[in-house]
């Protein structure tokens, strides 16, 4: 008989709900938060409210697709932290009363972590990574290169400085004038320019670690300069501006990637989080999987930005070993270090 699992995903600006069979996606419900598209980030309060009114219809949505029953459920798994307090709040306390409505046990799962382990949902067409392998995780909140040694040993060998490399994306969006979040517009918009129409420099940070601040002052000034000259600039050349910032982004993750490869001689490499939908950073993967022999990993773009199945799948594998928690756990804002290594 399958397991069933229900995943509740409330850390930042998106309510999901997901129903897995042991390793299979059921359904997947994602409902994103337009409220904050013109703020040029989250704004925590808004995101709190917007949880609490989309929770219900959206796990009522995955039961819907999955058709299955809630009595069907064996565990519910939620994000417990990383993320923004008010938002996994909503979370956690929905997840509390039905694992008590339900008498089912109570999963927490780590939001990085699970990030990670959306390798592992099954994929007819694709094979999961095998340990060790190291993952470039990217999102709005982290960057860091992870040694994942097995599904919950993880060691965190690279990390930002300051901004994330979403956050990159998407504070260069707000220079420009585009809407949150930033990322899925610059990719959009970068197809279509030259990425070697403006160089942008590349910060000199030792070891594996990365620091993105630099470049979002850096292109503040170039387009304050070129605003001078012609008011119309950032119009004329939106596409190339984009497909430069971009291609600096990407130029500097793959480098650290590439560094961390050879320092540990791992070669199964993957990438995951919300960045890791980048069409640039997917394409220079596959480059290094033919220039360097990698075997690469690349999520499907579902499970990239913030989803439920993602912690469901990771419940699934915390069922196995029966690792549970009870009502008087509380979500963490911060990465928690106990969860990696
Ligand atoms: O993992 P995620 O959904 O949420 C966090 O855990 O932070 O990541 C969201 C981030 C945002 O910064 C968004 O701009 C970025 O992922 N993002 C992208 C793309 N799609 C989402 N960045 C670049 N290219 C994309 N296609
Ligand atoms: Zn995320």
């Amino acid at each position: 008989m399958s397991i069933y699992i229900l995943g509740i995903e409330s850390s930042c600006d998106d309510t999901s709900a997901a129903i897995t069979a042991d390793s299979k996606v059921l359904a997947n419900v994602v409902a994103n938060q337009d409220v904050h598209k013109n703020f040029g980030g989250v704004v925590p309060e808004l995101a709190s409210r917007a949880h609490q009114q989309n929770i219900i219809p959206v796990i009522e949505t995955a039961f819907n697709i999955a058709k299955i029953d809630k009595n069907q459920i064996q565990a519910i798994a939620f994000t417990n932290g990383p993320g923004l307090l008010g938002s996994l709040l909503v979370g956690t306390s929905f997840s509390k009363a039905f694992s008590l409505g339900l008498n089912i046990p109570m999963i927490e799962i780590d939001h990085m972590q699970a990030h990670i382990q959306a390798h592992f949902i099954e994929d007819n067409n694709k094979k999961p990574p095998e340990f060790p392998f190291l993952c470039l995780t990217v999102s709005g909140g982290h960057t860091q290169i992870v040694l994942v040694e097995d599904y919950f040993k993880m060691k965190i060998i690279g990390k930002t400085i300051d901004d994330a490399a979403g956050e990159a994306f998407d504070k260069a969006a707000k220079i420009l004038g585009l809407a949150y979040p930033g990322g899925p517009l610059i990719d959009k918009l970068a197809k279509k320019g030259n990425p070697l129409a403006f160089k942008f420099p590349h910060p000199q940070m030792p070891d594996l670690d990365y620091s993105f601040s630099g470049l979002k002052t850096s292109l503040l000034y170039f387009v304050r300069d070129r605003l001078k000259e012609n008011s119309n600039f950032i119009k004329e050349n939106q596409e190339d501006i984009c497909a430069s910032i971009q291609a600096t982004i990407v130029d500097v993750l793959m480098h650290k990637l590439k560094l961390a490869s050879k320092q540990t001689g791992i070669k199964e490499i993957a990438i995951a989080g919300g960045v890791s939908a980048n069409s640039g950073l997917r394409n220079a993967l596959l480059a290094a999987k033919e220039n360097l022999k990698w075997n690469v990993h690349i999520p499907n773009i579902e499970y990239t930005t913030d989803n439920a199945a993602m912690i469901a799948i990771s419940g699934y594998y915390k069922y196995l070993k029966s690792d549970f928690v009870n009502q008087k756990i509380a979500p963490y804002p911060r990465m928690n270090p106990d969860k990696f290594l």
